[in-house]
């Protein structure tokens, strides 16, 4: 398909002075190999403007050699009666898809491409020395498996945790209730707080204030939702890969922690966003109060799907919508501290969770995930993404439960501050983007 290299303000003026010849008009952002079936679904639907973004992907599947990919963003005018057919075009024809993005106004859809379009900045890089090996190596081995597939169990024993159900939001208070739990000291440099939004379930977040470098953070994060398609109120998702398998990652590592009194010289966020499933709207949310804190974020992790093993290969490292230089500490502190794990490099094909949330905004995240983007566990998103589909076990999730703590006590130890660079231009406004729900 041909794109249309058009400047976004250009475009809106000339497209709206054409006028819309839709009943309904409504503007999507959409990615490729969606855009693909807009032409078979929707003859009548119109690409008014493309770009096309950088990305770093494998040059093939499992390497850590890298080249650059063009991946398409394209504004779609679309009558909003056909967004239903066109989702379920998505659905049957691709497992996984970046879906779309709808939006409010053709000015907002095609500010959309002009963010794109400017390559963030890049946040403060830490020094990825390690050099806390007697704290990483005494604590490491405490980690449980049993304790992991138990919050899994427990989480996908919740109808849904979806984003706007009941369930989704007693499933967050239940995980705040869990979280507070972990405290019992109630210690002065720990918050564990809610985070509400605009719908109806809260993100969850158990913080810890740094002792010598207070200005900086890391952030380890999950996504506390699940979906499936069905009724919103009754439909059976059990998300226990995606996502209560990172959400328990990040519950045992908290655990850990607390179990031996660590305190950290950065500051540490643990993160279980809301509503990411439906166009990762908690970790958009968070991400864009980060400009009004005074804080530096020096690290984010995302874990997200860790207890499906695909192959022979542990460790996945996502390559695009991440930041280079830290997947290579990730690697390294698999190299250091987790040997006998093999790793491996692919790349999702677009934001395919909320690290890339923050990477959209200039902000360095890694996502170390369960498999290749063609083993990962096909059950997610419906009725069967249960214990029992990954074997009943935590084993995988806790390999990626060790990485996280390793990643975690490395950064967060460091009373350094990261070399002085510029602050990024911190975007003030929030996406509004609404994301047809499934
Ligand atoms: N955990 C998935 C993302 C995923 C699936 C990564 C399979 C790699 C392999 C995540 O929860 C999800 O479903 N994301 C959405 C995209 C989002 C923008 C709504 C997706 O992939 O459709
Ligand atoms: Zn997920």
């Amino acid at each position: 398909m041909k794109l249309i290299p058009l400047k976004a303000a250009a475009a809106a003026a000339l497209l709206a002075s054409a006028g819309s010849t839709f009943a309904a008009p409504t503007w999507i952002t959409i990615g490729d190999k969606a855009h693909a079936l807009v032409a078979k679904v929707a003859p009548n639907a119109r690409t008014l403007a493309s770009r096309q973004v950088a990305v770093n992907v494998p040059v093939q599947r499992g390497s850590a050699e890298l080249k650059t990919a063009s991946e398409g963003v394209h504004v779609v005018e679309i009558d909003d009666g056909m967004l239903p057919t066109l989702s379920l075009a998505i659905h049957r024809t691709q497992r996984k898809c970046g879906g779309f993005l709808k939006h409010e106004s053709m000015a907002e859809a095609l500010a959309v491409l002009h963010r794109v379009e400017s390559a963030p900045e890049q946040e403060l890089a830490p020094s990825y020395a390690i050099d806390n090996q007697t704290l990483v190596s005494a604590l490491m081995p405490q980690l449980q498996a049993s304790n992991i597939l138990s919050t899994i169990t427990q989480l996908s024993n919740f109808q849904n945790r979806r984003y706007n159900s009941t369930h989704g939001v007693a499933a967050s208070d239940w995980l705040f209730n869990q979280w507070k739990a972990l405290n019992p000291g109630n210690r002065r440099d720990i918050q564990v707080r809610q985070i509400a939004h605009t719908w109806l379930q809260k993100s969850v977040e158990f913080s810890i204030i740094g002792s010598g470098n207070a200005t900086e953070t890391v952030i380890l994060g999950a996504h506390l939702d699940s979906i499936a398609s069905g009724g919103i109120e009754t439909a059976r998702a059990p998300g226990a890969d995606d996502d209560a398998s990172g959400v328990a990652g990040l519950t045992e590592v908290i655990r850990v922690l607390m179990a031996n009194n660590y305190q950290s010289k950065r500051n540490i966020r643990f993160i279980a966003y809301a509503a990411e499933e439906v166009g990762l709207w908690g970790s958009q949310a968070i991400v864009a109060q980060q400009a009004g804190r005074r804080d530096r974020v020096v690290g984010v992790m995302q874990l997200d799907m860790t207890a499906f093993q695909g192959d022979s290969t542990d460790i996945w490292i996502y390559t695009d919508f991440t930041n280079a230089a830290q997947n290579q500490f990730v690697a390294n502190l698999v190299g250091a501290y987790l040997p006998s794990y093999s790793v491996g490099y692919d790349a999702c094909g677009y934001g395919c969770s909320d690290h890339a949330s923050w990477h959209n905004k200039g902000f360095i995240a890694s996502f170390p995930f369960e498999a290749s983007d063609d083993t990962y566990n096909f059950q997610i998103h419906t009725p069967n993404d249960t214990v029992a589909t990954f074997g009943g076990t935590a084993n995988h999730a806790l390999k990626f439960t060790r990485l996280a703590l390793a990643w975690m006590v490395e950064l967060a130890s460091d009373a350094t501050p990261a070399s002085a660079k510029a602050a990024p231009v911190a975007e003030k406004v929030a996406d509004k983007a609404t994301r047809v729900a499934r």
